[in-house]
């Protein structure tokens, strides 16, 4: 699936990806502002993303958990999700994802 972040320096930047979360893609490509720091164990936030609007039905929204760590943030909106928590599938080819400041 070819997934488009968004940086906070409005680079746009365009991965391929088949397996893993998006999260392990992002970190393994360098992708400013996505950490990573947990591991991907939903605890830290440093994976925080904005999911597109129209790209909402595609990665679905954030799980209980995600909620309960995004709560925590003050820029997370309707549309943020922890992109560890986002599966590559073919299911999600073409979103864009903004990385959350
Ligand atoms: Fe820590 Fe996603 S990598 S919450």
């Amino acid at each position: 699936a070819k997934i488009t972040f968004i940086t906070s320096d409005e680079e746009t930047i365009t991965l391929e990806g088949t397996s893993g979360s998006v999260m392990a893609l992002a970190v393994d490509n360098g992708i400013p502002g996505i950490d990573g720091d947990c591991g991907g164990v939903c605890s830290c936030a440093t994976c925080h993303v904005h999911v597109a609007p129209e790209d909402m039905e595609k990665t679905g929204s954030a799980s209980e958990i995600e909620t309960d760590m995004l709560e925590l943030d003050d820029n997370a909106d309707e549309y943020s999700r922890l992109c560890c928590q986002i599966d590559i599938t073919d299911a999600i080819d073409g979103v864009v994802l903004k990385v959350a400041k």
